[in-house]
């Protein structure tokens, strides 16, 4: 049997964060190495519990490690109020028991950066929340970038609005420095994005299909009816994003995306366009910010960034594997 190749999840759970995990083990695609916990949601010491629970919940706490992540972005203060959409602890309505794993003293950085040059040329690494640890372990060592074999992460707005500012998506706000330092490290990228993502919803009629699928996806769906709550309450449909979920599937797929190639530049000089993700295409016109020497030699620095969803039905596939993996009732 072919080995599944090595994956760590980097995650601000949040309750599309949880949703992401449960759907990466029910795919069954992957040797889940750690899962890395960043403040994002939820400041990072509750981030952290959260992601322990979560191993608890899905059955994996004896398996699969999970490390704290930096205590704070690396120049910003740590944003509290993401309660509004994830619930008051970041799991909805849940309390969910601790692992009863033991603390581990390495951080989620240096999880990264150990399971890079152990697993080299072959580690994905997947973010689901903001992009300080990818970036702690890049500013520590600039080979991180050229050890992974592929970096997925959810997060920016490429040709369309944001979602925490008119301009900015939430991961990339959160820490915009962060952004900037993973964007120009030269790491092989690929950008789930708003763009995409705001495609992939799940709607009542998915929900049913979870909720009639018996115990193992009961958590699931009480996370998300208290996720749609939340996006309704803020003036959406009945229904939410499949956000990181989608991150997780385009680290084996990209037909859930429409991708094109280029360089992703973080705005952060200004409150007003603080974490605005500013996508250059490779294809574009060369007198781009001609007279900009330092802006031309980043946009030699290109991934493949979402521009719109792609022609597989993410969620379809979301709904019909999460049930592969059951979590507590
Ligand atoms: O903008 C969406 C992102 O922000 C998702 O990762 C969600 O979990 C929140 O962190
Ligand atoms: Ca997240």
């Amino acid at each position: 049997m072919t080995p599944r190749p090595p994956i760590v999840l980097d995650s601000d759970p949040g309750i599309d964060d949880a949703l992401a995990l449960q759907y990466l083990l029910g795919t069954g695609r992957w040797d889940l190495k750690a899962y890395t916990s960043v403040g994002g949601n939820l400041p990072a010491e509750q981030t952290y519990l959260n992601a322990r629970a979560l191993t608890r919940a899905f059955g994996i706490d004896a398996d699969v490690p999970v490390h704290r992540g930096a205590g704070r972005p690396l120049t910003r203060l740590p944003y509290t109020a993401a309660t509004a959409f994830h619930g008051p602890a970041g799991l909805g309505n849940e309390t969910l028991p601790d692992s009863t794993a033991a603390r581990l003293p390495e951080s989620s950085a240096q999880a990264l950066l150990r399971l890079s040059r152990q697993y080299e040329g072959e580690l994905t690494v997947c973010a689901t929340g903001p992009l300080t640890n990818v970036a702690i372990a890049l500013l520590e060592d600039p080979g991180f970038a050229h050890r992974v074999r592929k970096f997925v992460f959810m997060g920016g707005a490429a040709q369309v609005p944001g979602n925490i500012t008119p301009v900015a998506e939430f991961n990339i706000w959160a820490d915009p420095d962060a952004a900037e330092v993973v964007l120009s490290s030269g790491i092989p990228f690929t950008m789930v994005d708003l763009d995409a993502s705001h495609h992939w919803l799940v709607r009542p009629a998915d929900l049913a299909v979870l909720e009639a699928a018996g115990p193992g996806t009961a958590l699931a769906a009480r996370l998300l009816r208290a996720y749609m709550d939340a996006y309704q309450r803020h003036g959406g449909d009945d229904a939410c994003p499949l956000h990181d979920p989608l991150a997780v599937g385009a680290c084996a797929d990209e037909s859930y995306l429409t991708t094109a190639e280029g360089a992703v530049i973080v705005e952060s000089t200004s409150e007003l366009t603080r974490g605005k993700t500013v996508f250059v295409p490779s294809a574009a016109s060369r007198v781009f910010y001609a007279d900009s020497p330092t802006l031309t030699a980043r946009m030699a620095l290109t991934g493949r960034v979402a521009l719109g969803p792609g022609p597989r039905d993410f969620t379809k596939d979301f709904v019909a594997t999460l049930p592969r993996w059951p979590g507590v009732g």
